[in-house]
């Protein structure tokens, strides 16, 4: 049986960009997705397509058992959704906004108003409350936007890039709020860029890129694919630097990368912090200065460098312009 959400072949363009090339997806009921990828990869497509604000061009898509094509409305009632800009009312304050979602889930006034306090106080906006939502920060905007999402309780929840732009403390508070919802049986698809956020959160992950899925597994399954964690060295003298790699290459479980300017090499390993002692042990045998040296796990760069074999995409940040000129270079098909 189909999950919770449950897409197949999904095709969105929009002109020559081929946004989603055949995303298929599936999420069991009452788990989390994690949908990983760099900017442009059409994580946001999926969500606008899977919560009925796109047409798929082609491919299905059944969102809570409901068609999205044939029935947007009725998917409409069964999901929530915080879009990657938050959509918020400038001109209210933070509680007005959020009585207003519930009234218009035909919340009573009075339950209405009791939600909101409960969520302004989870999302640390308590003091805020009664301010216009114009006069917030971008965190707070954000903050707003997650808990506007979050006045019904719907079955299934779509989140795109939640905890952007959130300061560690805040995107700690956001994860608890998950967690509750998803041991409260919801099913939710959250989008993210990075894999230390899918880690927590998710219990599968897919990762995309121009509009496919790459790669999907639980953290562990594409860690290991990726191959595990990584020594990471920073020699002191850029003399030492191709000695190392070669001190490293003999515990390395694929080749050590360099970054000559900053002196650092980067190596996949397995074996943990008793690896960590020997390597130190041999790079002192062998004369080499070292100022940093630690363990550390993948990041998305490495699942990318190691599924595609070539680096993420440059970070962007979600700007017009930036994007238009990426999409240029993916029309004239120059793009690696
Ligand atoms: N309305 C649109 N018109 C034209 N092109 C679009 C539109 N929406 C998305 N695209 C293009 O489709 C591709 C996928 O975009 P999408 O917003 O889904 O990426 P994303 O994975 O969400 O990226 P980000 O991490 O930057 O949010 C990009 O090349 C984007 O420029
Ligand atoms: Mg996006």
């Amino acid at each position: 049986m189909p999950g919770a959400i449950y897409a197949e072949g999904l095709v969105k363009t929009f002109g020559d960009v081929r946004a989603l090339d055949g995303v298929d997806l599936d999420v069991p009921e009452g788990t989390v997705l994690g949908l990983l990828g760099p900017n442009g990869a059409g994580k946001t497509t999926t969500v606008r397509c899977l919560t009925t604000l796109l047409r798929p061009d082609s491919g299905k898509a059944v969102v809570a058992g409901v068609d999205v094509v044939k029935h947007p409305d009725e998917v409409r009632r069964r999901v929530g959704l915080s879009g990657q800009f938050a959509a918020v009312d400038e001109y209210l304050t933070g509680r007005e906004n959020l009585q207003m979602v519930g009234q218009l889930y035909q919340m009573k006034a009075k339950a209405a108003k009791v939600r909101a306090d409960e969520l302004l106080e989870q999302f640390n906006l308590a003091d805020a409350a009664d301010r216009t939502a114009k006069t917030y920060s971008g965190g707070m905007r954000r903050r707003l936007d997650l808990a506007a999402a979050l006045v019904v309780s719907p079955p299934v929840m779509f989140m795109d890039e939640p905890t952007t732009g959130l300061d560690p403390r805040n995107r700690q508070a956001l994860w608890d709020v998950i967690k509750d919802l998803v041991s409260g049986g919801t099913t939710l698809l959250l989008t993210t860029q990075y894999l230390e956020e899918a880690d927590h959160l998710a219990h599968d992950i897919c990762v995309v890129d121009h509009g496919r899925v790459i790669a999907r597994g639980t953290a562990d399954q594409l860690k290991a694919q990726t191959g595990g964690e990584r020594v990471e060295v920073v020699v002191h003298e850029r003399e030492h630097i191709a000695t190392a790699a070669e001190v490293l290459r003999g515990f390395g479980k694929g080749e050590a990368t360099v970054e000559e300017h900053t002196r650092k090499l980067t190596v996949p390993v397995t074996g943990g912090a008793k690896l960590l002692a020997e390597v130190i042990r041999e790079l002192d045998t062998h004369g080499i200065e070292i100022d940093d040296i630690g363990l550390r796990r993948p990041t998305l760069d490495d699942v990318f460098i190691s599924l595609t074999g070539h680096a993420a995409e440059e970070r962007e940040e979600g700007n017009g312009a930036v994007q238009d000129s990426k999409d240029q270079k993916r029309k004239k098909g120059t793009e690696k």
